[in-house]
């Protein structure tokens, strides 16, 4: 049987990169569209490394609809993977407009295009952030969404909006609706990883550039919530867990599952501190913090239910916190600038 073809967009970013690398390996081939503007082609070149093959990429920015259709036009894709998009939450509050044109513009653009070539199979990258403030935990698909802080987040809501009217009136759509914790980690090779530009705003990399010398402390954001020692608790993925549970969501949009919506997370909460403990053990290396007021927009705590993954998709995240730290820290410590000690930019 020839493979199946996927279109992947924002396929050189963290988690499309990963994500590309396990597609591979479950036998699909990849296509790659990417506008680069947060990504190098060096985490492609470094992927082709990985999996010993090439990789068709297109440098192509979602919003040139002329563009993506001459990409469909090269290509018969089975299914997209839609990871493209802007994600810094204090910059969509800076640049609203440019949020909601390049995420849900950019969306709605894959869409028709889509659906002019009769592609009807889609995976999207949502995020914990639809859920607003948690009003119970762990947070299940159930929980109401939408009280989102930022337009970053509200993007993400009105997206997975856009695509349940979307497949409510048009019953050929098959579309599954991830919402991902909070994905860390790097993979096993430590040739691609999360590269952010500037300071990270992220926790794990920020104390990984604490671990390799790049900034001298991390500053913990808030030490009084209503938590076991006071700092945030989160659900933190294993990036290549989260890669898997693209390929198991494929695979039920390839089964016609009509529209669905799944947690990806691990189910269990760790904090700030307990995150600064496993790095440390992990690397070797001390990370010196100081306690510092909250960050606007935070909440105390925050993890998934993931049981309905495990029981539909299924998937479960595999790897633990020490896995998380030892992958990131063999990242960060062989390529302490990211990407750009290759690049030389
Ligand atoms: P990333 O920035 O590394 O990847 C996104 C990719 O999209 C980048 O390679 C970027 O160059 C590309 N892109 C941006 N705008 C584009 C456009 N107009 N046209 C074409 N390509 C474009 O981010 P990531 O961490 O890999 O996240 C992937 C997706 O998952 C995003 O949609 C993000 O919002 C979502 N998400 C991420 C997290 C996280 O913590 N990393 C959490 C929840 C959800
Ligand atoms: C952030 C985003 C959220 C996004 C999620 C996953 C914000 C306000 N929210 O959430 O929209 O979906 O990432 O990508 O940015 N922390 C520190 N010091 C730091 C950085 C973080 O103490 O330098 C703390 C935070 O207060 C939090 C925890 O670490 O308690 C995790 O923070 P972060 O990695 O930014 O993730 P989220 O807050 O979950």
């Amino acid at each position: 049987m020839p493979e199946k073809c996927i279109l992947v967009t924002g396929g050189a970013g963290y988690v499309g990169s990963h994500s590309v690398i396990e597609l591979i390996a479950a036998e699909y081939s990849v296509v790659v569209l990417d506008n680069l503007v947060n990504a190098s082609m060096e985490s492609i070149r470094r992927v082709e490394e990985i999996v010993g093959k090439k990789i068709q990429t297109y440098n192509v920015d979602l919003l040139d609809k002329k563009a993506v259709e001459e990409v469909f036009g090269k290509h018969k894709f089975s299914a997209v993977i839609h990871f493209a998009g802007l994600k810094a939450v204090g910059e969509s509050c800076d640049l609203p407009l440019l949020y909601y044109k390049t995420n849900v513009g950019g969306t709605v653009n894959l869409l028709e295009v889509m659906k002019e070539n009769g592609v009807n199979n889609l995976v999207f990258s949502s995020s914990a952030t639809v859920y607003g403030t948690p009003q119970y935990l762990p947070l299940d698909e159930k929980h109401p969404i939408g009280g989102c802080t930022n337009p970053y987040g509200k993007t993400k809501y009105f997206i997975e909006e856009i695509l349940r009217d979307l497949s409510n009136a048009e019953k050929q759509w098959n579309i599954v609706i991830l919402r991902y914790f909070n994905p860390v980690g790097a993979h096993k090779s430590g040739k691609i990883g999360e590269d952010p530009q500037g300071p990270p705003n992220n926790l794990m990399p920020f104390v990984a550039q604490v671990a390799v010398g790049r900034r001298s402390e991390l500053k913990v954001y808030g030490s009084d919530y209503d938590t076991p020692d006071g700092t945030g608790v989160r659900d933190y993925i294993h990036v290549v867990d989260l890669a898997q549970g693209h390929v198991a969501a494929i695979k039920k949009v390839e089964e016609g599952c009509g529209s669905k919506t799944y947690n990806l997370g691990t189910g269990h909460g760790y904090s700030v501190l307990d995150m600064v403990k496993a790095f440390e053990k992990a690397s070797g290396k001390s990370i010196p913090y100081s306690k510092v007021e909250r960050r606007l927009g935070d909440i105390a705590s925050c993890y998934a239910d993931a049981a309905l993954a495990k029981t539909e998709l299924p998937w479960t995240a595999q790897k633990n916190l020490d896995e998380m730290c030892e992958d990131l820290w063999r990242w960060q410590s062989t390529n302490p600038n990211g990407f750009r000690s290759a690049d030389g930019k």
